[in-house]
């Protein structure tokens, strides 16, 4: 069993993950949280919450995981959100066309469809399944389709990130933040991308939970009000050049601006606070890197990404979180599709005088063309670009109704005019989460397995342990009576009582010998188990043990849930 599959085992066994659907036969690309999964997801989740929303202060929204046809047209997944399919033409099992190659070439996603054929006819690449002729390669659209409102319906699909209902309410969020940049929006939810034969358990999924921010910065500002926060926090970067040496460079985040490797202020920031979140959860510091896009495998959208990508044993480096730098990209081609400007009015504190390319119509030319309407002709006309008044004939819709201006009784000229503010498009930084692969990444990490010597009724043997940070162990303390009697179920409860009311996770158990019980507790996580024994009847303490050391001590049960509180959170 290599790490990975005693992870599973483990994860199935206690109650964490399960296998979708199971009771159907399954279905690949799923998996279920249970009751212990689903705690501590939420408790990653939490924390994530705790660093973005409370602490940056990027107030959290919720949009529909369905969306409307337009939408993902002007973002560019209906064009060009795709992988290359290939198709067994015996057994028609499908696979990734790059991952068939990518043993053979490193950058596989960055080849067309062609060399992929090339590639797989060259080097004699059957079908994995059953040896069988593969077919040529072609784009397969990621995204799920389905029909809003009955029969054919209006085209709707899954939504592939979040991010894209916090673009389409830059308005209202502009509004809401009073204008003012930077601000940022965030979404934790469901997004859903119809993998190719997702064959990586809970690393490639079809339905999987984002936590995304969206930072809407000044294009011309880089500077990050609070850079100095992570300024002296060392990183382990694996830029564009070290990928070409092979090896990950450990330096500051100020080493890291100032030498240029990390172009903006806010991208660095954002690579740091990913760096704190990911320890925090559990994850080792010296399996976490910081690995940047090569320019032929960087996404549509984006001019800068650096993936954080955490080792684990069977898949190697993954990537958890992607942060980007996708510009103006989201918002212009919103705005494009949509026909409605995405802009800002900046103000300035003291009034400018800037040199301006002023649009002056002949207004004596003007008036008989348009007659009462020539001057709010006249002020669509100041509103176009010099790329559309740059055209034989010029339109302008004043109140939904076209006309057309002929280009000669319009002269140009350069002026110097006082302004107060202007209008920009903001640039958009995005930290993109994949809680699921974090979650994952956090249990193989805290998993341990060591020889331990005798306790309770449980002799010298292996013992397997997850070695959770407290702050997000599913359950934080058990409640083990000694033996199953009344006399000590009845205290036991009471204490299990009074640490729920202290807003400790607690999980009670009374049923079989005391050593099972403790391994039990090892295996999902608990830091501190509290037995509850004869002794507790007479001087009303009780044992508590320690997952780790597995020491135990004597504690009053007289301000227990302090005790304990302080332990957890101390
Ligand atoms: N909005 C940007 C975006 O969606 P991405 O790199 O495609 O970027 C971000 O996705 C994160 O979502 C990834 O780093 C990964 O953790 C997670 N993710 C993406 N596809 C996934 C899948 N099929 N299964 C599980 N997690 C996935």
């Amino acid at each position: 069993m290599d790490r990975y599959e005693q992870v599973i085992e483990l994860a199935k066994r206690r109650g964490f993950l399960w296998n979708s659907f199971e009771l159907y036969g399954g279905a690949a690309g799923f998996y279920d949280y249970g009751p212990l999964g689903c705690t501590l997801k939420r408790r990653i989740e939490q924390i994530w919450r705790e660093l973005y929303v409370i602490h940056e202060g990027f107030m959290e929204i919720e949009t529909p995981t369905v969306g409307i046809e337009d939408v993902f047209v002007a973002s560019g997944h209906v064009g060009g959100f795709s992988d290359p399919l290939c198709e067994c033409q015996e057994c028609e099992e499908a696979f990734r066309a790059d991952h068939l190659v990518d043993k053979i070439v490193e950058v596989a996603d960055a080849l067309s469809n062609e060399e992929l054929d090339r590639l797989i006819e060259e080097n004699d690449i059957g079908c994995p399944e059953c040896g069988g002729k593969l077919g040529k390669a072609y784009e397969f659209n990621l995204m799920f389709k389905t029909n809003i409102g009955p029969g054919t319906g209006r085209q709707g699909y899954m939504r592939p990130e979040t991010a894209q209902g916090m673009f389409i309410n830059f308005q209202r969020l502009s509004r809401y933040y009073r204008d003012k940049l930077p601000f940022g929006a965030t979404q934790i939810g469901k997004s859903y991308r119809n993998e190719i034969s997702p064959r990586q358990g809970v690393i490639r999924l079809r339905e999987f939970t984002q936590a995304e921010a969206e930072i809407f910065t000044h294009p011309k500002e880089k500077g990050h009000p609070n850079f100095e926060r992570f300024a002296e926090v060392t990183l382990n970067l694996y830029s564009d050049e070290a990928q070409e040496k092979g090896a990950i460079e450990q330096m500051t985040v100020k080493e890291a601006v100032e030498n240029n490797m990390i172009a903006h202020e806010f991208l660095a920031y954002h690579i740091a606070l990913t760096n704190h979140f990911l320890q925090r959860v559990g994850i080792a510091a010296d399996k976490l890197r910081f690995r940047q896009h090569q320019k032929d495998e960087m996404a549509h959208y984006a001019i800068d990404c650096w993936d954080a990508e955490i080792l684990t044993d069977r898949f190697g480096w993954i990537e958890v979180v992607g942060i980007a730098d996708r510009t103006d990209f989201d918002l212009k081609a919103h705005a494009k599709t949509s026909g409605t400007e995405l802009e800002i009015h900046i103000e300035y504190d003291e009034p400018k005088m800037v040199e301006q390319f002023v649009v002056k119509p002949d207004m004596g030319k003007l008036g008989p063309l348009f007659k009462g309407k020539a001057k709010a002709v006249a002020d669509a006309l100041k509103e176009l670009s010099e790329d559309e008044l740059s055209k034989d004939e010029i339109k302008v819709i004043v109140n939904g109704e076209e006309f057309t201006v002929p280009s000669e009784i319009i002269s140009y000229a350069q002026e110097t005019v006082k302004v107060s503010g202007e209008k920009i498009v903001p640039h958009v930084i995005e930290p993109s989460y994949g809680i699921d692969r974090i979650l994952y990444c956090t249990m193989e990490h805290a998993f341990d397995e060591e020889k331990v010597e005798a306790e309770g009724d449980e002799e010298e043997e292996e013992r397997m342990v997850l070695r959770f940070r407290n702050e997000v162990a599913p359950v934080q303390v058990a409640i083990l009576p000694l033996l199953t009697r009344n006399e000590l179920i009845e205290p036991a409860k009471a204490i299990a009582q009074k640490l729920r009311e202290r807003g400790l996770l607690v999980a009670y158990d009374d049923s079989r010998a005391i050593g099972r019980r403790y391994r039990r507790n090892d295996e999902i996580g608990t830091p501190y188990s509290i037995t509850i024994d004869y002794d507790t009847l007479e001087d009303n303490s009780v044992t508590i043990r320690d997952r780790d050391t597995m020491k135990q001590v004597r504690a009053s049960v007289e301000g227990i849930e302090d005790s304990i509180y302080d332990l957890v959170y101390g």
